[in-house]
C-alpha cells in the first residue's frame, strides 16, 4: 500500500529544517533537497512508476498507459517515431526547493498531492490512455543559483546551457559542479522527455488570499504577471565612521536605502487609480566591507519587480532607476544596473482551463511557477491553487489545511483523469 496523502507529508516534514526555525531551507543539490529528491524517487518506485532522470536535476516518475509500455519496449525511440508520439503525455508534479527559510507547501504540495492523485485513480480504476509524468523540477525558486525556475528552463531550453554554466551560487560553486557534488551527472541542454509531453498541470499552495476571501478550497490560474530581478551595484568610498565628516561622505548604503524607499514608493503610486497592479522588493542584500565603524565601500541589492503588464514592469524599474540614479549624484557614489531575469507574461491554456475549471474561481498571480517556463515553451498548460488561510508564502507562516489539500488531489484526478483517459 503506497502511503496516503499525510503519511507522505509527515515524512516530509522534518526533511531540511533548521535548527532555530520553523521553516525549511532545501537549497538545490544540498543534502536537505536530495533526501526530499531520494523521498520522492522512493515513493515513485512504491507505486511502480518508471524512473527518469534528465541532465538538468529534474526527475519524472512515469506512469506509463499500455500503448506507452509496449512501444518502449518493443521499439526505443527513433527520431520518426519521437515526432509521432509528440503530445501523448500528461505532466503534473512542481518542485521540492524552497526559498531561505521558506515554508512546506511552495513545491513540495504540487509533488505530494500528484503522487496523491496517482493512488486515487487507481482507487477508481483508471488506466491511463496516455502516460502521466509526475515531475520534480529542480532549482524553482532560484534560491541558490539566482535563476528562478531552472530546471524548467533548461529542459525546455528557455535558458541555454552557456548561460546557466556561468551561474555561481553565494560561494563561488558553480552550477555543474554542485550538481556533480550531489551526486548527479550534468548534462545541461533540452530535455528528451518533453518532446513527448501534451500537456501540464501543476498543482500549487495559493500564495496570496483570494481563495479565502472567495472562501473556495481549489481554484484555477489564468495568468502570471511578467517578472523581473535586477541587481543594484551601488559603489562609494569606504571611510572611518567616527572621522569622516558628513558633508566627507560617498556612502552607497545611502543611496541604496533611499532607492529601497524609491522601489516602495515607485510601486505604489503605479497601483494609484489602478488596483494592485506592481510589486517592488528588496529583499537581499550584500554590503563590503559590512563593518559597524566603516562606511561601505559597496553595497549590492536585488530588486524582485512584478506588474500586471509588461509595459507597466519596464515603466516601474525606469522610474525606480531615476530616483536611484538622481540620488547617486547627490551622494557621490556609482551605480550600476543589471537584468538577472526578465519572466515575460504568462496566459495558460484558455481551452485547457474551460476543461479544467468546473466551477472553480479562476484567479491570476504575480507567482513564478516552472508552469509559466512551460507555456512559455509552447506547452499548453493549466494550475490549480488550493487555499492558504494565512495568505503568507516564502515563509514558515505558509500552510494549507488538510481538508483543502485533499480536495486539491481530488481536482487534480479528475483533471488527469480527464487529461489522459
Ligand atoms: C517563486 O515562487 C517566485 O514567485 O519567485
Ligand atoms: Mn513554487
Ligand atoms: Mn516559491
Amino acid at each position: 500500500m503506497p502511503d496516503d496523502f499525510e503519511t507522505m507529508w509527515a515524512h516530509l516534514a522534518p526533511i531540511g529544517r533548521s535548527a532555530g526555525t520553523t521553516g525549511y531551507f532545501r537549497q538545490p543539490f544540498t543534502v536537505a533537497e536530495r533526501e526530499c529528491h531520494a523521498w520522492f524517487v522512493e515513493q515513485c518506485r512504491t507505486r511502480g512508476l518508471r524512473i527518469e532522470h534528465d541532465g538538468n536535476g529534474n526527475t519524472i516518475g512515469w506512469w506509463d498507459s499500455a500503448a506507452a509500455i509496449v512501444r518502449h519496449v518493443r521499439h526505443p525511440r527513433t527520431p520518426d517515431e519521437g515526432a509521432e508520439r509528440a503530445g501523448l503525455s500528461v505532466l503534473t508534479g512542481s518542485h521540492l526547493d524552497s526559498v531561505l527559510d521558506g515554508g512546506a507547501y511552495d513545491g513540495p504540495l504540487g509533488v505530494v498531492s500528484a503522487l496523491a492523485a496517482v493512488d486515487v485513480l487507481r482507487e477508481r480504476g483508471f488506466a491511463p490512455a496516455r502516460p502521466i509524468g509526475v515531475a520534480v523540477f529542480a532549482e524553482e525558486e532560484g534560491s541558490r543559483f539566482g535563476l528562478a525556475c531552472l530546471g524548467s528552463r533548461l529542459a525546455t531550453g528557455v535558458t541555454a546551457p552557456e548561460q546557466a554554466r556561468e551561474l555561481t551560487d553565494r560561494d563561488g560553486v558553480r552550477l555543474e559542479d554542485a550538481m556533480a557534488a550531489a551526486g548527479l551527472a550534468p548534462a545541461l541542454g533540452p530535455s528528451a522527455w518533453l518532446d513527448d509531453v501534451g500537456c501540464y498541470v501543476e498543482l500549487h499552495v495559493e500564495q496570496g488570499r483570494d481563495l479565502v476571501d472567495r472562501d473556495e478550497p481549489v481554484g484555477l490560474a489564468s495568468a502570471i504577471w511578467p517578472h523581473g530581478r535586477y541587481r543594484f551595484d551601488f559603489t562609494g568610498e569606504a571611510n572611518h565612521a567616527g572621522t569622516t565628516r558628513m558633508e566627507d561622505r560617498h556612502d552607497p548604503m545611502l543611496t541604496y536605502a533611499m532607492t529601497a524607499l524609491a522601489a516602495n514608493k515607485q510601486a505604489r503610486l503605479a497601483s494609484t487609480g489602478a488596483p494592485d497592479v506592481a510589486r517592488a522588493t528588496f529583499g537581499r542584500l550584500e554590503v563590503t566591507p559590512n563593518g559597524t565603524n566603516a562606511i561601505a565601500s559597496r553595497v549590492t541589492a536585488w530588486l524582485d519587480a512584478r506588474c500586471e503588464s509588461e509595459e507597466r514592469l519596464a515603466d516601474l524599474l525606469a522610474a525606480i532607476e531615476k530616483q536611484a540614479r538622481d540620488r547617486a549624484g547627490r551622494d557621490g557614489t556609482g551605480l550600476e544596473v543589471t537584468l538577472e531575469s526578465l519572466s515575460p507574461a504568462v496566459l495558460f491554456d484558455h481551452e485547457l482551463g474551460a476543461r479544467l475549471a468546473a466551477g472553480k474561481p479562476v484567479i491570476a498571480t504575480a507567482a513564478g511557477h516552472d508552469a509559466g517556463i512551460l507555456s512559455t515553451a509552447g506547452v499548453p498548460t493549466a494550475m490549480l491553487f488550493v487555499r492558504n488561510p494565512t495568505g503568507v508564502s516564502h515563509s514558515p507562516a505558509e500552510h494549507a489545511e488538510t481538508a483543502d489539500c485533499l480536495a486539491g488531489v481530488e481536482a487534480l484526478a479528475d483533471a488527469l483523469e480527464e487529461l489522459a483517459g
